[in-house]
């Protein structure tokens, strides 16, 4: 696992914007998976900038989201289906059409679930997959003691997300009790990797995910496995790593690597 510790959220954004430029080159139909939340959004907008100046297009790209909320209405603003078009389509010039979100709202969860799989297997496979990471370790939301060969299913959620996640709903609505998320399997299975995590809230699961063992508790920690996965964090997320010296020496003397966010 590569690590690289930037001084904020802007540098952040520029670091995992160029590893994915760097991993999408020559690829007629990049394959994208998303994720949600506000992690991510350094990056997409960063994304966005390069799009907008023409240094890279996405219109041929095709996206799969990593979760979406069960019973959620695909045309609630807080679906992860709006959110994505929000926060991804729109700014990053994609194709509508092209970018899919778990169905939540199938009649047949299992069988949706079990569709989407095939779905991204029938694309070639995740080329590049963004990933936030939950203060209780999660991604997507394959919550502690997810299997680490899970495919696409339904999860019920903590109630330590729920609460992580009200803050992005108004009072008096409930934040879902389950969601349906791509597998640690599944995404384990996507070409590379790139984790962005900022804040301090997030320095416990990070050092977990990085430093602890690999353990079901800590789904994030399946990432040791993963043979390109960069992790871009900003100082706070990182205040908890051991060896956070370790991992500035190493960027700083990687070819190219310490220049990349500068
Ligand atoms: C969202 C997702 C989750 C988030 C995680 C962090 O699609 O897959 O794993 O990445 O819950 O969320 P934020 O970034 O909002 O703290």
């Amino acid at each position: 696992m590569e690590v690289v510790i930037c001084s904020d959220e802007r540098q952040v954004g520029e670091v995992a914007a160029d590893r994915v430029i760097s991993w999408l080159e020559g690829l007629v139909t990049p394959v994208l998976g998303l994720a949600t939340g506000s992690s991510p959004i350094a990056l997409y907008d960063e994304l966005a900038r390069r799009a907008v100046l023409g240094d890279i297009d996405f219109s041929h790209a095709l996206g799969f989201a990593l979760d979406e909320y069960v019973g959620i209405d695909p045309e609630h603003e807080l679906s992860y289906k709006q959110t994505i078009r929000r926060t991804v389509v729109e700014p990053l010039r994609m194709d509508p059409a092209r970018v899919r979100v778990p169905d939540g709202s199938a009649e047949d969860l299992a069988a949706a679930a079990e569709a989407y799989d095939l779905a991204i297997a029938e694309a070639g496979g995740v080329d590049v997959q963004v990933l936030g990471i939950g203060s209780n370790g999660h991604i997507g939301f394959n919550e502690p003691t997810s299997s680490f060969a899970s495919r696409t299913r339904v999860k019920t959620l903590t109630q330590q997300t729920r609460d992580d996640n009200a803050r992005f709903f108004s009072e008096g609505e409930q934040v879902p009790t389950h969601c349906v998320t791509q597998g640690l399997g599944t995404i384990m299975d996507a070409k590379h990797l790139i984790m962005v995590v900022t804040g301090e809230h997030k320095a416990d699961a990070v050092a977990a995910m990085i430093e602890g063992p690999v353990a079901a508790v800590c789904p994030a920690s399946i990432l040791q496995f993963h043979q390109s996965a960069v992790v871009v964090l900003d100082e706070a997320a990182a205040s908890k790593l051991q060896y956070g010296d370790y991992f500035r020496h190493v960027a700083r003397h990687k070819d190219g690597v310490g220049e990349l966010g500068s």
